[in-house]
């Protein structure tokens, strides 16, 4: 019915075919980043879950592999994988440490949900089954991430207990026996249904004392996100190898990750080679992530994100930016300078796969904005409204509406500052990824373009207004 097949994003990572949800056992091993994700071997709607696999050099070109793990018995569900330098599990072979995916296995039968191994000692392309190592005998205890924590010389697990809204910690020596050592959640600033795919982590303050670090705990709610639908939150604590602990004072008021609809599921790599902390999330919303009008495949990824965290004040920001690699995909640069704004749409060339850097001083406008227009006529607009300094996407007259949880507006209010503003954004055909306030506040929306190409312009309303400087880069398909 939907003409979306073509064009494909160029930047953005989707099977060939199918459906395609979380991503799944992310880590660096031997020059390659893997990417497994929730994927259906066998239509384009959720089930037969699996965990499908591509791999990159650079985070940002994907090759898409076979099949990893393909269900059995029971499904395999979101999980982790880690890399056994120290041969804990006894699963390494010819002095060669093995890669050793922990995810839940969903009984179709008696609807349990439990923790399984698997593990591989060929670069992740065939993984052989341990089997069962946790189970608590409940039906909603899902999506295990790991990963060895140094101080206290072990695995540590973080895996929730969806409906209790609870995130549990578990401890290993060799990732096949674990202990619980505590639960974080619920709080009172979750209002979903449930909890989903957490994950946590250390990272530096960037604009604290030096060494200075706090851990994150993020996690996935299926609905009562920033815009009504599913989100992911996150808190900042301290954590001892068995608990984590809220920062004191942290308030009871939800921290969104990303403000868009389309951010879900986000988990972090293992054994990034430089320490960075990257991760990437499933570019959908739950509400309508079964009815997203593409084919043969239905489901996307955001671009790799570097994560770092920052004080705003009292408070507290996780920064994002795409991968520093995205660079090395960019064509030659476009500039424009010193463009004038008025409600007669000025046109600009811009492309359909573009990473773009525009600094825009609205002057006395109340609203400035970037509008996508396709073949049909439907329209996004991407703005800024000075007056409340919010930046927005506008998705009401973006076609098409095969959802009502589409037509949509969402909004980021940025900190107080100047009167300009610096936006970086990465449109890709049918998703846009804003990044403002050096990437403290990010909105991720898909969009559905008609066939033939997209055709950009800038306005400014009641009032004129000027693009300082736009810095374009197309992003130019990979050749392989
Ligand atoms: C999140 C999720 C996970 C689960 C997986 C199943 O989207 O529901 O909690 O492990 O998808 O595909």
């Amino acid at each position: 019915q939907w003409p979306m097949a073509d064009p494909r994003p160029v930047f953005h990572y989707a099977p060939q075919r199918n459906w395609m949800n979380d991503p799944n056992g992310l880590v660096y091993y031997d020059g390659e980043y893997h990417l497994f994700y929730q994927y259906n071997p066998h239509g384009d709607r959720w089930g037969h879950m699996s965990w499908g696999h591509a791999v990159s050099p650079d985070l940002v070109s994907w090759r898409e592999l076979p099949l990893a793990l393909p269900e059995t018995e029971v499904m395999a569900f979101s999980g982790s994988a880690v890399i056994d330098w120290k041969n804990t599990s006894g699963f390494g072979r010819g002095g060669k440490p093995a890669m050793v995916a922990i995810y839940t296995g969903f009984d179709p039968k008696s609807r349990i949900q439990a923790q399984y191994v698997a593990y591989s000692n060929d670069r992740g392309r065939t993984f052989t089954r341990h089997g069962k190592v946790l189970d608590i005998g409940s039906t909603e205890f899902r999506d295990p991430k790991v990963f060895w924590h140094e101080a206290t010389r072990r695995w540590v697990m973080i895996v929730v207990k969806a409906k209790e809204k609870k995130a549990a910690i578990y401890s290993s020596p060799d990732l096949k026996q674990w202990s619980h050592e505590s639960d974080f959640g619920p709080t009172a600033s979750s209002r979903s249904v449930n909890w989903e795919c957490p994950d946590l982590f250390e990272l530096p303050v960037e604009n604290g004392r030096p060494g200075e670090t706090r851990w994150v705990l993020t996690v996935s709610q299926g609905d009562n996100g920033p815009d009504g639908g599913s989100g992911e939150q996150w808190f900042v604590g301290a954590f001892d190898g068995r608990r984590f602990t809220l920062e004191p004072g942290w308030p009871d008021t939800p921290h969104w990750v990303d403000h868009g609809a389309d951010f879900y599921a986000a988990s972090s790599w293992n054994e990034v080679p430089d320490g960075r902390r990257v991760w990437i999330g499933w570019a959908t919303d739950l509400r309508y992530a079964h009815a997203i009008p593409t084919y043969p495949s239905r489901g996307l990824m955001t671009v790799a994100r570097s994560l770092s965290l920052r004080r705003e004040g009292d408070d507290w920001r996780i920064a994002q930016a795409p991968v520093r690699e995205l660079k090395q995909r960019r064509g030659p640069l476009r500039r424009v300078e010193n463009v004038r704004l008025t409600e007669t749409p000025t046109p600009l060339e811009l492309g359909d796969s573009v990473d773009l850097l525009v600094t825009i001083d609205p002057l006395r406008a109340s609203q400035v904005g970037l509008t996508l227009t396709d073949a049909q006529g439907h329209e996004l607009l991407i703005g800024y409204t000075p007056e409340t300094r919010e930046v927005f996407i506008d998705r009401t007259r973006a076609g098409p509406h095969f959802h009502d949880a589409f037509a949509d507006r969402h909004v980021a209010t940025l900190p107080p500052g100047k009167g300009t503003i610096t936006l970086r954004l990465l449109v890709d055909r049918s998703i846009v990824e804003l990044y403002a306030a050096d990437g403290t506040r990010t909105i991720t929306d898909r969009f559905f373009p008609g066939k033939g190409p997209l055709r950009w312009s800038a306005t400014a309303r009641r009032g004129d207004a000027v693009i300082r400087r736009l810095d374009a880069w197309p992003i130019e398909p990979m050749r392989s």
